[in-house]
């Protein structure tokens, strides 16, 4: 992984919440966040108290590199937003502006937190299908943006593989969205949870009450049955 191709974009704490559906039960959970990159959800939830760890290919690089690699695409990102604007939903987040406020801050709370975290062995380097943890070590595990998004960078079998894993080390997994890039049914979705019911993994979609991409208002949940 090379760091001028990577984009670095968070989500903040109360994003995660609502995507995933986070009752005060589940946050007092063991919880993994899988590709949570420079998202504010460990730094928010770590404060609260709780118990998480964030796993995510990114975390080989420094505090530094990322916060340079983060002001690099800022302006990019988010005139892309700007020139697809229909693509998302602008009820709770208002504007592009107000967007760009949201993400920044939940991106400083990371770094800011980023090598105490770090130390304390709550940000991990590693990437999917293969995760360094034990099995069932997690009570929950939480993939924001990620799996699904990603359809047409991540094959079919890789989401399988990813979400076996996933399964292996938690106890309940949550993916969100499941739509890919082009705001569409990720193309893998079905042939996913047939191959996972084959392998004992019952899987259940779940409407939520977050939508940013237009359309995108459910979650995969999956569990070893
Ligand atoms: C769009 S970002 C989402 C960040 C965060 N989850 C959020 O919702 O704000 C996608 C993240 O997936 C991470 N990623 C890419 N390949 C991965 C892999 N094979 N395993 C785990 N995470 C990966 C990226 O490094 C990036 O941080």
């Amino acid at each position: 992984m090379e760091l001028d191709h990577i984009v670095p974009w968070g989500r903040s704490f109360a994003e995660y919440k609502a995507m995933f559906q986070l009752s005060e039960a589940d946050l007092q959970k063991t919880i993994l966040g899988c590709g949570d990159g420079p998202a504010a959800f460990n730094y928010q939830l770590n404060k609260l108290g709780g118990t998480v760890q964030s796993v995510d290919p990114i975390y080989q690089f420094s505090r530094l590199e990322l916060k340079h690699r983060i002001d690099a695409i800022y302006d990019e990102v988010l005139a892309q937003v700007a020139a697809h604007k229909n693509n998302f939903v602008w009820d709770t987040i208002k504007s592009v502006t107000e967007l760009g406020q949201i993400r920044m801050q939940a991106m400083n709370d990371f770094l800011a937190d980023y090598d105490k975290g770090k130390q304390q062995g709550r940000y991990i380097t590693g990437s999917l299908p293969v995760l360094d943890f034990s099995d069932q070590q997690f009570d929950l595990v939480l993939c924001s943006h990620f799996l699904f998004l990603y359809s047409d960078h991540f094959s079919l079998q890789q989401h399988i593989d990813s979400i076996v894993e996933l399964c292996r080390v938690g106890k309940q997994v949550r993916i969100y969205p499941l739509l890919s890039l082009d705001n569409q049914l990720s193309p893998h979705l079905e042939q996913v949870r047939q191959t996972l019911k084959q392998q004992h993994i019952h899987t259940e979609l779940q409407t939520v009450a977050y939508q940013f991409q237009q359309g995108a208002t459910q979650m995969l949940v999956a569990y070893s049955s």
